[in-house]
């Protein structure tokens, strides 16, 4: 069973990680929004929780359906980031009546290119020889955006740290994931619920033009790009993603 952080009451919300992070990238959120019910798991072998299982989506978005089903949870408002969002994809396609809204953050619905699996595979080379430094040295000069590389040093080293804390055997299981993961644009005009997509001005791994077709993609979606971020703006500029996801709570409860 997924490790997996509850706090408060209300309607609930389910917040999912990106790589190469754990539920600590949502608590800005997750402390902010009373009112509701927040949960906030760790992935399989990532963060707290165990490792086991195959590393896929489908696993993923299974194990999360039975965080829910433990919690006697029936239906959220499900926040993914980056490969949080590839991960919501996939909970759609398995459980969409338990999904009230949606918000995608900093992600794509598209899958890796054949050179993005590649790069997956030279990755999961480099994590099984030289462990989370190997993760951090490729993700830390893209994570975050410029503003925050210039104004935040000392935030930066507590990241690094945290993502050199992180299981090798998580780690490699969410490349294999990602690198596996299905075409979901396919997926994105069939979305029915109020839908928040958010990116950071300053993202250079899911640029805002991506989540503008996403956005466009997705009917009635509202589209916010925030600004002074890069791929991490629940961290980077919390206050502006608790605010849009009010907006969003707004519309579905
Ligand atoms: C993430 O932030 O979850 C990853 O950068 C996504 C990816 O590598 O595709």
């Amino acid at each position: 069973m997924l490790t997996c952080e509850v706090v408060g009451q209300g309607p609930a919300i389910l917040f999912v990680h990106g790589f190469p992070l754990d539920r600590w990238m949502w608590h800005p959120q997750v402390a902010a929004l009373d009112g509701y019910r927040r949960i906030a798991p760790d992935l399989p072998g990532l963060g707290e929780s165990p490792a086991g299982g195959p590393g896929t989506m489908a696993f993923y978005a299974s194990e999360l359906g039975r965080c829910l089903d433990h919690l006697g949870v029936g239906s959220v408002v499900l926040c993914g980031l980056s490969m949080g969002g590839y991960v919501a994809f996939e909970c759609l396609r398995q459980w969409p009546e338990r999904v009230a809204g949606l918000a995608l953050m900093d992600t794509r619905a598209d899958p890796d290119t054949e050179e993005g699996r590649q790069g997956r595979d030279r990755l999961i080379a480099e994590v099984r020889a030289r462990g989370a430094a190997a993760a951090a040295d490729a993700m830390m000069p893209r994570l975050v955006g410029a503003t925050t590389s210039a104004s935040r040093p000392a935030w930066l080293s507590e990241l690094r740290q945290r993502i050199e804390r992180t299981p090798t055997a998580g780690l490699v299981a969410a490349l294999e994931a990602m690198k596996g993961r299905p075409d979901s644009r396919p997926l994105l005009g069939t979305i029915s619920v109020p839908t928040l997509v958010l990116v950071g001005a300053e993202d250079v791994i899911t640029p805002p033009s991506l989540a503008e077709a996403m956005a466009r993609g997705i009917p009635g979606a509202s589209l916010v790009v925030v600004p002074g971020s890069g791929h991490l703006p629940t961290l980077e500029q919390p206050e502006a993603v608790t605010e849009a996801l009010r907006s969003l709570l707004r519309r579905v409860v």
